[in-house]
């Protein structure tokens, strides 16, 4: 949790940054293939497509760790914080509200001219102790409301765009409609998703309301149903007019087959509604995967290149995001993931040390293969 010596800290680092300079200092070689910093960056690249290229952040490192801010100033132009806008970050009380930390990232955020996405308003993880003890059938739609009028109140007109609910679908529900049976379908009833939208439109009129869903990237059949079963929420959302954007999370794994159509006939059929597409958490687990490290990275890269480009390709596709910015932050590091071998997982942009990895220069290629037709935000 940030306090309020790290707040004032990110404060001191959004003074002190230039996007430029700081990223410069990150490439240690002469070889100019490797300078990633202005006009090289994934951010420079990305604006000249009129993308937004992004990753998630933690606030208490933007404060700690002037490397991690310094890339995240120069390589990105939109954030999103990994915890710091979930409900256990937000509500240490349930008639508390704590914007300290998410604030910290806002702040940062702006004085670095970068949009910003809200994570999440309504999801079954990430809740506080006092949920389970607090929150009934009598008072979860009232909970629900009093949290996303607040937070997104908070924000509201200064946010690029809000995950309202997230990860909402599971294929092993017993529902046809495939709706999770999580705290939130029990204690607030099936419209649940309805009420959570209808509440942050009011809330902030200018967010892009987003729902936000992963495992449905790939065409294998347990994909493909999920797939279909967010299509028909989605439709349903757009239906009432209450949704803007889907966001695919895109953790993918070493030795995905990210060739199939399914996705883009998916980011099609959104298009066809009017709704754009956000790479929402973008990152490759090689937990499994066999090889040497180059081997690895390869792999890796691979699936940076082939899956950013066919979905770059779409025109409502508008914003991609990694999960982090670098290997020596990522979830991927948690003893659930970590190799037998015990090598570091190595998902991101930059490695462990701040230096580009191939995933970079897939990703930047990526960037740049945006056909000039699919036109400019
Ligand atoms: O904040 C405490 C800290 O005080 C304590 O010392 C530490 C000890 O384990 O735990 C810290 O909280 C952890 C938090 O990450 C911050 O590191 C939680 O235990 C841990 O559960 C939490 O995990 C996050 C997870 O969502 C659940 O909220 C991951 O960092 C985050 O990467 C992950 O992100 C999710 C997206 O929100 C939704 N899509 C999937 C994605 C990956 O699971």
């Amino acid at each position: 949790m940030l306090n309020r010596r790290d707040f004032l800290k990110v404060s001191a680092a959004v003074a002190a940054i230039s996007p430029l300079s700081a990223v410069r200092a990150q490439s240690s070689s002469s070889d100019s293939s490797s300078d990633v910093s202005g006009a090289n960056s994934l951010r420079a690249h990305a604006e000249q497509h009129g993308l937004l290229v992004g990753c998630a952040v933690a606030p208490e490192r933007l404060a700690n760790d002037a490397q991690y801010a310094a890339l995240v100033a120069g390589q990105i132009n939109l954030l999103v914080a990994e915890n710091a806008m979930k409900w256990h970050a937000l509500r240490p009380a349930p008639d508390k509200f704590d914007f300290t930390a998410a604030d910290a990232i806002l702040a940062f955020a702006e004085s670095h001219n970068q949009k910003l996405r809200g994570h999440n308003l309504c999801w079954h993880e990430a809740l506080p102790d006092w949920f389970a003890s607090t929150v009934t059938k009598a008072n979860a739609r009232q909970t629900l409301t009093k949290h996303i009028e607040t937070v997104a109140g908070h924000f509201a007109g200064k946010l690029h765009s809000w995950d309202v609910v997230n990860e909402a679908i599971d294929p092993a529900s017993p529902r046809p409609d495939g709706l999770r049976v999580s705290p939130w379908l029990e204690l607030a009833g099936e419209d649940y998703i309805e009420l959570a939208f209808r509440t942050a439109r009011q809330a902030d009129p200018k967010a892009l309301l987003t729902y936000n869903d992963y495992g449905i990237e790939l065409d294998t059949p347990k994909h493909v149903d999920k797939r279909a079963k967010v299509l028909a929420l989605v439709q349903r959302l757009h239906a009432s007019g209450i949704i803007d954007a889907v966001g695919v999370q895109s953790h993918l794994s070493a030795g995905d087959d990210v060739s199939g159509t399914g996705l883009r006939d998916f980011v099609r059929e959104l298009r066809g509604m009017g709704l754009q597409v956000f790479i929402t958490e973008l990152d490759v687990n090689t937990q499994k995967a066999q090889g040497t490290v180059a081997d690895r990275d390869a792999e890796v890269a691979r699936i940076y290149r082939e899956y950013l480009t066919h979905m770059l390709a779409e025109p409502n596709v508008t914003a991609a995001l990694t999960w982090g910015i670098t290997d020596r932050y990522t979830w991927l590091n948690s003893p659930r993931y970590a190799r037998p071998d015990g090598q570091r997982q190595r998902p991101l942009p930059f490695d462990a040390d701040y230096k580009p990895t191939s995933a970079f220069f897939a990703e930047r290629a990526a960037l740049d293969s945006r056909p000039a037709a699919a036109g400019r935000l």
